[in-house]
């Protein structure tokens, strides 16, 4: 595909998320395609919404004719979906509608028209990871679930069926992402602020430093993962929009190998970038405190202990390899949080 092509339009589900707000800029800056964005909100994407090039319907995958317009376009991107652990335990059943119903309709749509269709997945598809298990590979990795008692696991069931629907359905042109932590501005949420709940680690500490109080570390913090910046994550999808005969009908990890950090680490880490950026001695910086998943997040919650990916496949597939460092990644990200909520 050009990316000087004027008569291509993309239909972006989840355009206002975070990283939809940020494909979408990346779309509009990179190329000359047109743009046809759903989503609830568009708070994140404000300076797009006058752009010849973009079309915006305030609208969700829950309504049939938002399934059947979005199918008209000939590429499609799924970045809709409930994914904040937080309500993996007491939302379930709407976790599976957003994570499973609602993406089988567009694959089933998709196959009808012909659309070739870039479904947004999860790393927490490979499950309820060891400490010590080896990189994630795509193709060969064997996956391991929690009982249906601890619902933490809705999600990751959810997205791996959808993973097989679309793997399944005969006619339907499809690739599979699966993100690996992405960081960036517009990550999620400052709770009370714009949106309520438990957000993923890097709000909920960002929030705490701002407000100045301690860093929550879940079952000690002992669990891994690998931070991977959202402008990599976008970099991916161009090496995809650029290769895609070589994307479709595969699965690909998108993460950086090289910034895995165990949370209590990364909590040492923000804690030392908040102090920089704030010109304040350590010291004066919120400390930690160990809670346990259950009185955090309630009954069912369960962990990936380790996720750390295997990328050969993206690099020899596509040419695509993340950049961006762990410390250079949570700056800007730090930097944005505390901007964007200055109190
Ligand atoms: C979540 C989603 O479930 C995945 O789908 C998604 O791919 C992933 O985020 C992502 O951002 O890519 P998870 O990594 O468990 O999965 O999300 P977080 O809520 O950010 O938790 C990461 C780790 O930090 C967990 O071990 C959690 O227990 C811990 N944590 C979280 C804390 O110690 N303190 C907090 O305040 C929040």
């Amino acid at each position: 595909m050009k990316f000087d092509d004027t008569s291509i339009t993309v239909a972006v589900v989840g355009c206002g998320g975070f990283i939809g707000s940020h494909l979408l800029k990346a779309i509009l800056e990179r190329t000359r395609w047109r743009v046809f964005g759903v989503d609830l909100d568009s708070y994140r994407i404000q300076e797009h919404l006058s752009s010849p090039r973009f079309d915006f319907l305030s609208a969700d995958l829950a309504c049939p004719d938002v399934v059947e317009r979005v199918a008209r376009f000939p590429i499609v991107v799924n970045l809709a979906a409930i994914c904040t652990p937080g309500r993996y335990m007491a939302e379930a059943v709407e976790v599976i509608r957003s994570n499973y119903d609602h993406p089988r309709a567009l694959a089933d749509a998709c196959a009808k028209s012909g659309s070739w269709l870039i479904h947004f997945s999860t790393s927490e598809i490979y499950g309820r990871t060891a400490i010590d298990s080896a990189s994630l590979e795509e193709d060969s990795t064997p996956i391991v679930f929690g009982p249906v008692s601890a619902s933490r696991w809705s999600y990751a069931t959810a997205k791996l069926l959808t993973e097989r629907y679309l793997a399944g359905l005969s006619n339907l042109e499809w690739t599979v992402v699966r993100p690996f932590n992405f960081v960036g501005p517009y990550m999620d949420f400052m709770p009370g602020v714009d949106g309520d709940g438990i957000p993923r680690v890097l709000a909920n500490f960002s929030t705490a430093l701002v407000r100045g109080e301690t860093l929550k570390l879940v079952n000690g913090g002992v669990a891994k993962r690998c931070f991977t910046s959202v402008h990599d994550a976008i970099d991916f999808i161009f090496c995809l929009f650029a290769h895609a005969d070589a994307g479709v009908g595969q699965a690909f990890n998108v993460g950086n190998a090289d910034n895995e950090v165990s949370i209590a680490e990364l909590a040492c880490l923000m804690r030392s970038i908040f102090a920089s950026i704030k010109d304040v001695p350590e010291s004066d910086v919120p400390g930690v405190e160990v809670v346990s998943g259950e009185d955090y997040y309630g009954k069912g919650y369960d962990d990936s202990l380790r996720r750390l990916p295997s990328v050969a496949k993206a690099e020899s597939l596509l040419g695509f390899k993340a950049k961006i460092s762990l410390k250079d990644a949570l700056e800007e990200s730090l930097r944005w949080f505390v901007g964007h909520y200055a109190l």
